[in-house]
């Protein structure tokens, strides 16, 4: 062949491999994957009428749309929605079902060792999704606290006047919206809980408190780490109410913030913190694999080490962690509670771990398969692997970035720099200029109008992180108002995601015609929006 020729074609093709992940580089690499089953859709596009009267039936509530009945994009969440690989399914044909120790959870327990460290698989607790590992920690933690007859400091409203004005005024407002009946002593910072999280803390009588950094409050679109802690608020927090912190949290990727990574620098940074004060910090870490690949690629000293290395880098930072299994594991199911072996966490609970095994037995089942089937650890253990290559992270952060990206060139306001895992639509930026108050809504009426276009987004704003007590509304402090459309991993193509970018496309061009809605039932319920009920307003 002449090579000359070849040369020049190939320095053609090198030209077409950058800038990386955006059109037009991006579709000429192929996908780092190929399609080995797939789903027909069941139900019409175009009947619009059919999709509009069963919301209605389902009081417009999204979690209650039958899902055989969406022919577009379901990106009501990440979770659980993974397309498993071939390799998960037929390790899974090879599960071990026997009661007692079997097969799968030595295998995790050395993959564990594998992906995050050599001390962390002594103390894995596996549990049946995230949230079932965050109750047995915060139930058994706070059965701890609330025992020692030590509390040496009075109700919460009480607070040190060292404490930073904002922030004192911060925990007051919380404080004063829970319920005189919960009061709780104890405080757990993050840079900002997830829902179940601090659903899961403030039921166990503790109070969560999110400390995002001030790029990420100020809107700072060109942060590449607008998920990190503010480490002067967490400083000033420790010095001035310090007994009160039983241990600080870090969501990574942080996604009621947005799915905004944390920054190594950050991470060490509050682990700094948490060990000169001697308070065990833990990760929420469901997506832990894809905050490593934005350390790679974002943070100076990084671009070279593999996602593997960077991963137990950030978990060597930390004494524990609970994770969900259901985002970064690859798996449909599954979550787990780990604490580092001669950790923190250990050294000031030694309680812990005994009373966690005991909630793992009365709840889950026994500790070695707890909540889960011997097939799905396996499907963990291969999912494990698959999601530190760098080749499916860059198609799938890529993937989450077009969309993205072909939202800000309709005009749409969103989040930005785009997160891992989805993309955050800017309810107060697409209703601005129209007649719109807090109270309608308007984001529950936008994921109405998508769900009848024939996709599924998911409201995370006022209404579900907003709460009503005392006879009126209290929206989240700080501020989030989003409506969020979460990317399966390994389900979608980017022409599906076009799609529903198209819908939105017209509902923001005719967006003074989007009504409010009224909540017709369960406003003032906890987690309100998996349960309540709207209709539209009628002539706004
Ligand atoms: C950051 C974070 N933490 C915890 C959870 C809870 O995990 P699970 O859904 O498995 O209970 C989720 C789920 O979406 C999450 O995103």
């Amino acid at each position: 062949m002449a090579e000359n020729v070849t040369n020049f074609f190939i320095s053609k093709f090198r030209e077409l491999l950058t800038p990386e992940f955006s059109e037009p580089a991006a579709y000429f690499r192929p996908r780092p994957y190929r399609n080995a089953a797939v789903r027909f859709t069941s139900c019409r596009f175009d009947d619009f009428e059919q999709r509009r009267a069963i919301l209605e039936k389902a009081g417009m509530n999204v979690f209650l749309f039958p899902a055989s009945q969406i022919p577009g994009c379901d990106l009501l969440s990440d979770s659980g929605t993974t397309t498993m690989t071939m390799e998960q399914w037929s390790r899974m044909l090879l599960g071990d079902e026997a009661y007692g120790s079997n097969e799968g959870f030595f295998e995790l327990k050395d993959q564990v060792a594998e992906t995050f460290g050599a001390r962390w698989s002594e103390n894995l607790f596996i549990f049946h999704q995230g949230r079932a590992a965050e109750s047995a920690l915060f139930s058994n933690l706070s059965g701890i606290l609330y025992d020692e007859k030590t509390v040496a400091f009075g109700p919460l409203d009480s607070l040190s006047e060292r404490l930073e004005p904002g922030l004192a005024a911060s925990i007051r407002k919380k404080i004063g919206i829970l319920q005189k009946s919960e009061a709780p002593l104890y405080i757990i910072p993050n840079n900002s809980h997830f829902d179940t999280t601090a659903a899961n803390i403030e039921k166990n009588r503790m109070l969560p408190l999110d400390l995002p950094c001030r790029e990420h409050i100020g809107g700072d679109a060109d942060c590449p780490f607008r998920g990190n802690m503010d480490t002067q608020a967490l400083s000033n927090l420790l010095e001035a109410e310090g007994d009160r912190i039983p241990l600080i949290y870090l969501t990574i990727t942080n996604n009621t913030g947005g799915g905004q990574p944390v920054s190594m620098a950050n991470i060490r940074a509050v682990a700094e913190i948490a060990e000169k004060y001697s308070i065990p910090l833990l990760f929420d870490a469901c997506r832990f694999a894809e905050n490593a690949w934005f350390i790679r690629h974002g943070e100076t000293g990084y671009g070279s080490k593999s996602i593997g290395e960077i991963v137990r880098e950030m978990f060597a930072l930390v004494d524990g962690f609970h994770i969900s299994f259901k985002k970064d594991g690859l798996v449909n199911i599954g979550g787990a509670l780990l604490f580092k072996e001669k950790g923190r966490m250990q050294e000031r609970y030694p309680g812990l771990t005994n009373r966690i095994t005991d909630h793992q037995i009365l709840t889950e089942g026994h500790p070695t398969y707890g909540g889960m089937a011997g097939r799905d650890l396996k499907g963990v253990v291969e999912g494990l692997r698959t999601v530190v290559g760098q080749e499916y992270l860059d198609y799938r952060i890529g993937q989450v970035r077009r969309f993205g990206q072909r939202l800000q060139r309709c005009g749409i306001p969103i989040l930005s720099p785009v997160g891992g895992h989805a993309v955050y639509i800017d309810i107060d930026g697409f209703f601005e200029g129209t007649d719109t108050s807090d109270g309608d809504f308007k984001g529950i009426s936008l994921t109405a109008l998508l769900m009848i276009a024939g996709h599924r987004f998911c409201e995370l704003g006022l209404f579900a992180f907003g709460r009503y007590r005392g006879g009126r509304e209290h929206p989240p402090d700080p501020r989030v108002n989003f409506v969020r459309g979460a990317v399966p991993r390994l389900a979608y193509e980017d022409r599906d995601l076009a799609a529903a970018a198209e819908a939105l496309r017209i509902l923001h061009e005719h967006r003074e015609r989007i009504p409010g809605v009224e909540v017709t039932y369960g406003r003032e319920l906890s987690l309100r929006h998996f349960k309540s009920r709207f209709r539209f307003k009628a002539g706004k």
